[in-house]
Formats: C-alpha cells, sequence, structure tokens
C-alpha cells in the first residue's frame, strides 16, 4: 500500500505537532489563536467543511468562532461582520466559506478583498496572492499548500518533472503554478480550451487533476509511474470519489491520493498552520 499519498495521515501527524506546540506557547502566553469562520446560508456541503474545520481546529486548541448568517443578508450586512471581525483582536484568522448564495456570488472577490491581508487564511487577499508571485509562501492558499507539503513530506522529487494541472482556478490550478516553479518544475497547465488534453497528461511525471468530473482519469491516458494527485470531489451514489478511476490506474502509477483522505485533509491541516503562523505574526510571536 506505500502506493498511497496518505493524506489523512499525514494531516494528523501535522495537526498533532501543531497542537503540541500550543501546548508549549500556553506557558508564554494566555492569548490562544482564533478562527472565525463566516457561513452565509445553509448549503449542506458547506456546512460539513466549515464543520469538520470547526472540529479539527477545537481538537489542537485552536479557538474557533463559527459565524453562521442568514442566507438572504444583505451586502451590506455582510461587510459590517468583515469589519466587524478584521477589528476584532481576538480573532487572528478569517474564512469566509465559498460559494456565497446567489445574490451574493457576483461580489465574492470584493468580500475576499476586505478580509485584512494579515488575517486572510485562506490566501485569497491581493497581497497574498501578489506575494506567491514573488514565491513567498506564508499565507499561501490551503489546497495548493496541502498540496505540495503532500509531495515533499513524501519525498516526491520536484525538481526538473514535467508537472501537469488539469484546473485554472484562483483556489487550485493558479496558486501551484507558482508553488512548482518556484521548486524548479515544469508546469504544464490544462483547461476547458485545451487542445489534445491527452497528450499533456501522458506526459506528466506528477499529474494534479481538479475538473469535478469522476473517471476523468483512466489507465490508457497515464504515464507509468505518474503520481497522481486527484483533488476532485465528487458524490456518486452517495459516496465521495474523486476525478480518477482509482482501482484502473493503482497498478500503474507510482503513487496516488485517495479520496477521500487525501487532498481533504491536507487543506484542513494547512488552514490550521496558515491560522497558526497568521497568530504568531499577530502576536510578534517567532
Ligand atoms: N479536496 C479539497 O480540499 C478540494 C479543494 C478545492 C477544490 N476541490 C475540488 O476540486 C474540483 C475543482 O474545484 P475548483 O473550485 O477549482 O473548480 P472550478 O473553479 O470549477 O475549476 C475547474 C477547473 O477544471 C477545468 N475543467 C473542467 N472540466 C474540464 C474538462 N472537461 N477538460 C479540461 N478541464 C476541465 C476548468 O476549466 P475552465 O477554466 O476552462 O472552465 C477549471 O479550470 C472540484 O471537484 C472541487 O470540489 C477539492
Amino acid at each position: 500500500m506505500d502506493k498511497l499519498l496518505d493524506g489523512k495521515k499525514l494531516a494528523n501527524e501535522l495537526n498533532l505537532k501543531l497542537k503540541q506546540e500550543l501546548l508549549l506557547l500556553e506557558k508564554k502566553t494566555t492569548i490562544q489563536p482564533k478562527l472565525a469562520t463566516i457561513l452565509v446560508g445553509e448549503d449542506p456541503a458547506s456546512k460539513i467543511y466549515v464543520n469538520i474545520k470547526h472540529k479539527t481546529c477545537t481538537e489542537v486548541g485552536i479557538d474557533s468562532k463559527m459565524v453562521s448568517l442568514r442566507k438572504d443578508i444583505s451586502i451590506a450586512e455582510l461587510h459590517k461582520e468583515i469589519e466587524k471581525l478584521n477589528a476584532d483582536k481576538s480573532v487572528h484568522g478569517i474564512l469566509l466559506q465559498l460559494p456565497l448564495p446567489n445574490h451574493l456570488k457576483d461580489y465574492t472577490n470584493q468580500f475576499l478583498q476586505e478580509i485584512e491581508t494579515k488575517k486572510d487564511v485562506d490566501g485569497f487577499n491581493y497581497i497574498n496572492r501578489g506575494k506567491l508571485f514573488d514565491y513567498d509562501e506564508e499565507l499561501a492558499p490551503c489546497t495548493p499548500k496541502g498540496i505540495i507539503t503532500l509531495l515533499e513530506r513524501n519525498n516526491i522529487e520536484i525538481k526538473g518533472k514535467d508537472i501537469t494541472i488539469i484546473n485554472r482556478s484562483n483556489l487550485v490550478g493558479k496558486p501551484l503554478i507558482f508553488m512548482f516553479l518556484k521548486r524548479n518544475a515544469t508546469i504544464s497547465v490544462c483547461h476547458t480550451s485545451t487542445k489534445d488534453i491527452n497528450r499533456y497528461i501522458k506526459q506528466a511525471d506528477i499529474l494534479i487533476i481538479a475538473v469535478g468530473h469522476p473517471n476523468f482519469i483512466t489507465k490508457e491516458k497515464i504515464k507509468e509511474g505518474v503520481v497522481i494527485i486527484d483533488v476532485g470531489t465528487n458524490r456518486v451514489n452517495g459516496k465521495i470519489c474523486g476525478d480518477v478511476d482509482f482501482e484502473g490506474v493503482f497498478d500503474i502509477c507510482g503513487k496516488i491520493t485517495p479520496v477521500p483522505g487525501g487532498v481533504g485533509p491536507m487543506t484542513v491541516a494547512s488552514l490550521l498552520q496558515n491560522t497558526m503562523s497568521a497568530y504568531k505574526t499577530q502576536l510578534g510571536i517567532n
């Protein structure tokens, strides 16, 4: 089973280490790190994600404040909630759970930009995005950060490798471009307008797939020994699966993340790491 890139196991290790660090810090300060998560409405998937984040924070010793807002909250009201959290000195990290309800969707970026840069633990603020351009990953977006950590902690060589990323979203693909460039990889980024996408899939030493289509990657498409990071999260017949035909590719690939238990837990662990980093910066702790 050592083909498996076990995100759950690594995330548990990272979270435990964080917990131990926080226990040591309790001797130096009575101020606990605090993450505020804003959830607008009742989207069932978002509720599950927010609850997982809340539970993991609490287990580790990060204070988790859940700000649950009505589905029909106005634009002005949501602005005000973000302002309040920005001004609250006891809050070190702010996360706005996406997607927002339809009437707010067009303003998503505006809301994200309002979160104070130093509290922007999702890394979506223009300053934090710009830092990535400069290879500064202090508050890098959580899913890409989790992917890089998973590769590095499993000693997977990135330098000089051909990496194909099928996704160009702000959440996954775009940040990864800079993070892989920093590590001297050669990157191809594919999307719905890519001509002959199979060529890029076949050439990949490391394949990052995040399209949200089950069985998008099958064994005929991949190169033997490829490392596959399956970011996709799909629900089929009530079960969660990724974008890869896991059983089909297993014998051919070099390494692969399971879904669930791969990128998901690493995303949450990275959120906690970012919250810790934001907390330390705000308290001037090295
Ligand atoms: N496990 C986690 O922690 C985690 C975190 C984030 C996201 N996810 C999952 O990752 C997936 C993507 O999320 P997202 O927010 O990045 O979604 P998104 O914004 O919809 O992006 C999807 C990307 O896939 C590309 N794509 C879709 N169909 C394609 C096709 N047939 N051929 C080539 N490219 C195609 C799109 O291309 P265009 O740009 O041309 O439209 C786009 O770049 C979802 O399943 C999501 O649930 C998981």
